[in-house]
């Protein structure tokens, strides 16, 4: 933070000259961002803002959840909203109805001209005061952005990643299965595994169960080849995953898996898996090849990673029953 000798009162024109500077010192790449409180879409980066008084800013009372569009397509959108739907319910916040948020996530990406890239939106409990409990009467507040997306490096699919157990608590059932604000396990999880020169980390539950990773999923290929998934029921129940266990039935008769679980995994049981990966809407499939310093299988990036990949492009690309077109 810059150290400043006298303290302004600032006008609105200069608060609007240094969110610029603030976006010219560090540009970023959102193209288009929705607001129930403007009432509009904004292009201009230094104005996707929103009330410090936000109670999803200082008390974390919001939900959010990512899309992404490819080749000018929203892919799997519904899978999205069902899940924000029940974000939602689980944190008591009102939402639009489902037709005027699918509605404005498409006009918002329309206007944003981007045909590859990822859509966050989130629902807040308002502005008004800074109490817990949302202000009376505070209008609940509704946000599209339309930004680049995550990259991840190219060596991540190529030579794989590694991860390590992190030391950080698993969420509640109830705060992992709702994709709210508060990320802070997430964020602490992905930072120790950077500090010690990893790429990720991995939730372990008390029970000694694979829970999740900072914002992907983890899924192994046991020793017998049968893919397991961990059970939705204490982690997030990630659309790409969903949508790859269904996918993922065709590798079955490739002879590449010999079926498909979902169920407790006990850690053990993961480590002595001959392939390991992380799935997200972001990340798509990764194999992961080093978990705790010890190998994954062999220790290289293995097929059923590989295909799974591959079965979830071609389906972002043409299935068609899950990809909305965009009015650009
Ligand atoms: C904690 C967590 N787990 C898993 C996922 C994967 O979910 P999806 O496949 O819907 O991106 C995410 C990403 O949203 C996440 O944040």
């Amino acid at each position: 933070m810059p150290v400043t000798t006298a303290l302004r009162i600032l006008t609105a024109d200069d608060v609007v000259e240094q969110l610029r500077a603030l976006r010219s010192r560090q540009p970023v790449k959102f193209s288009a961002f929705y607001s129930s409180q403007l009432g509009g879409i904004v292009t201009d980066p230094a104005l996707m803002v929103i009330p410090f008084d936000d109670h999803m800013v200082h008390r974390g009372h919001g939900i959010f959840d990512t899309a992404a569009i490819v080749a000018g397509k929203i892919y799997d959108l519904e899978a999205h909203l069902d899940r924000f739907v029940r974000s939602a319910r689980n944190s008591k916040l009102q939402l639009p109805t489902r037709d005027e948020m699918r509605d404005i996530i498409v006009r918002t990406t329309a206007a944003s001209g981007r045909r590859d890239g990822s859509i966050r939106y989130w629902a807040s409990s308002g502005p008004g005061s800074l109490s817990l409990t949302p202000a009376a009467g505070a209008p609940p507040g509704f946000f599209v952005m339309i930004f680049a997306g995550l990259v991840y490096p190219e060596a991540w699919y190529t030579e794989g990643l590694r991860v390590m157990t992190t030391t950080y608590p698993i969420k509640p059932p109830l705060y992992a299965v709702t994709k709210s604000t508060n990320y802070l396990p997430n964020v602490l999880m992905q930072m120790e595994a950077q500090e010690s020169g990893l790429d990720n980390g991995v939730f372990i539950d008390e029970t000694g169960h694979v829970g999740e990773s900072s914002n992907m999923n983890v899924a192994f290929v046991g020793a017998d080849g049968m893919l397991k998934h961990p059970r939705f029921d204490h982690i997030l129940s990630g659309c790409t995953s969903l949508r790859l266990l269904e996918l993922a039935q065709s590798l079955q008769a490739r002879k590449l898996i010999t079926g498909v679980q979902v169920c407790d995994i006990p850690v053990v049981e993961a480590r002595a898996a001959r392939e390991l990966m992380l799935i997200g809407s972001s990340i798509e499939v990764a194999p992961i090849v080093e978990w705790d310093r010890k190998p994954i299988g062999d220790g290289k990036p293995g097929p059923v990673a590989r295909a799974l990949r591959a079965l979830l492009e071609e389906d972002m690309r043409s299935g068609r029953e899950r990809l909305i077109d965009v009015p650009y």
